[in-house]
């Protein structure tokens, strides 16, 4: 197989927000608790939060964290995670019929947040509960202090920038689901109130569960003809996975993605022109990720539990090939979509795992992850790609290479995936327009077991290589893909 491309400065995308590379943290399964937290843990700090998790979360490099959900937030009393821990009731969280003992709750992630530096994404819930509680939480949260909330929070001020104004509220199996009428009209109010409180937060309005859902397209129509001039961003939702042996469909359903944005877009900017607003709306994209939801499936009736394993996905190598290729995506829309989330950070669908008492260990997707939220910097530039293509049942004809450069000044990183299943690919870039590129390093994740795991006993079984260093010659780079790859290529 055989590619080429043309990268050229002027074909400038947007430059990149790091919070692209964001995470997501929900009371769900193990995620918080046993994930990032677990007091008497071998390696807990004095506030029990697990170190060896910490050092992790440090390398992954995800600058933004959203929290608390997910499902779990549309049914969440954030007043009963306040006070003295001993005090905090034990609720039962109906989105995964789990037990939650509010041992965690906004202090103690704004300690854990602190301490791993990122910033937070918070989420109020618009399920059963509404603007009151949204706008108690805001001044809990951002006012210096004498008032009710926010003297008993006492210190300094968290100073949350981003909110969410609830999750999912499309989606029937949301506590509180509305219809895209109903979640207007309270997004508009809630957003007002809250920024009473605090004019200078930035809000998300509640876009689709994913591209499939029957309300897609006239949801996010109905809302931001609502809400437009009161928020920032309009979220997406959006989980991929292979179905059955159909691997070649899922190799490709960053296509998905690509319109699925575009679609956003379009819808957005439809309601822009027809309610004549100045402004253009950019994009959360705060849930993303594989999940093998069809292995989920029977687990409708959950049983109570506490701390439950839910959702505990294993990624194979094919996955973090994906994953880097819902990044290419994500990064290839630069100019609209400012935010993103990986779905989840720890164990829940998690790019770290942990084991109760245990190990903590990298997932294979963690590694193309963590090193685009690391290189990945700077302006995106759209390049020229010629590539030969592929039949596939869900997304039809797909090129086999998907490619993005990222211009770092004086540097040039490309990320590509070379998505035939057989067949090394070579790829020939023609850098004639940033003169000064003489010398390039690629690294590959890639594996004669396409379906290799990292495991606690085997944690690092995947992990990306340090291929030969690619010609540079001329203005010209020869570099070969291996089949099923995703590759960087760091040019300076
Ligand atoms: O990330 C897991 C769940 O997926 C979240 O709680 C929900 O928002 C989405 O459906």
């Amino acid at each position: 197989l055989s590619s080429s491309m043309t990268v050229d400065p002027a074909f400038r995308v947007g430059d990149v927000d790091p919070r692209l590379y964001g995470s997501f943290v929900e009371h769900m399964g193990r995620c918080v608790y046993t994930g990032i937290y677990e007091p008497g843990h071998p390696r807990a700090d004095a506030d029990g939060f697990r170190q060896d998790t910490a050092e992790l979360v440090r390398e992954l490099g995800a600058p933004l964290v959203r929290y608390p959900g997910g499902n779990f937030v549309s049914g969440y009393r954030w007043e009963d995670g306040i006070g003295p821990p001993g005090e905090r009731p034990t609720r039962l969280d109906l989105a995964w019929r789990s037990l939650e003992t509010n041992q965690v709750g906004i202090g103690e992630f704004m300690t854990w947040a602190r301490g791993v530096g990122v910033e937070p994404m918070m989420a109020v819930n618009l399920g059963t509960r509404g603007l009151d509680a949204a706008r108690s939480l805001v001044e809990y949260c951002n006012l210096p202090g004498g008032t009710h909330w926010s003297d008993l929070r006492g210190g300094d001020p968290y100073g949350i920038k981003l909110w969410c104004l609830g999750n999912e509220m499309d989606g029937p199996w949301q506590i509180g689901h509305k219809t895209a009428h109903e979640y207007a009209r309270l997004a508009l109010e809630t957003a007002r109130a809250m920024r009473q409180v605090d004019p200078s937060i930035e809000l998300v309005a509640c876009g689709s569960s994913g591209r499939q859902m029957p309300t897609f397209g006239s949801w996010e129509a109905t809302v931001l003809a609502e809400t437009y001039e009161a928020v920032d961003y309009v979220s997406m939702h959006g989980y991929y996975e292979q179905h059955g042996d159909d691997r070649d469909s899922f190799l490709a359903c960053a296509t998905d993605m690509d319109a699925f944005i575009d679609e956003v877009v379009a819808t957005a900017d439809h309601v822009r022109a027809v309610g004549r607003h100045r402004k253009r709306l950019h994009i959360a994209f705060d849930e993303w990720n594989v999940w093998y939801l069809s292995r989920f499936a029977g687990e409708t009736a959950l049983e109570i539990r506490q701390t439950p394993r839910l959702i505990e996905d294993v990624y194979s190598v094919t996955d973090a090939v994906v994953v880097g290729n819902l990044l290419i995506s994500l990064l290839r829309h630069a100019d609209r979509v400012k935010i993103g989330c990986q779905a989840q950070l720890v164990n829940v669908i998690g790019t770290i795992m942990t084991e109760p008492g245990g190990a903590a260990w990298r997932q294979a997707s963690f590694h193309p992850y963590a090193l685009t939220t690391r290189y990945g910097r700077g302006t995106v530039l759209r390049p020229a790609i010629t590539a030969p293509t592929y039949e596939t049942a869900r997304h039809g004809e797909v090129p086999l290479l998907d490619a993005v450069a990222v211009h770092t000044d004086p540097g040039v990183v490309l990320f590509a995936v070379n998505r035939s299943q057989t067949e090394p690919m070579s790829l020939e870039v023609d850098l004639r327009a940033l003169p000064g590129l003489t010398t390039a390093t690629h690294t590959a994740l890639a594996d004669d077991d396409p379906d290799a795991v990292n495991t606690a006993q085997q944690p690092d079984r995947v992990t990306p290589r340090e291929l030969a260093e690619p010609k540079v010659d001329g203005g010209r780079l020869q570099v070969t893909l291996p089949a099923l790859s995703w590759n960087m290529i760091r040019l300076s």
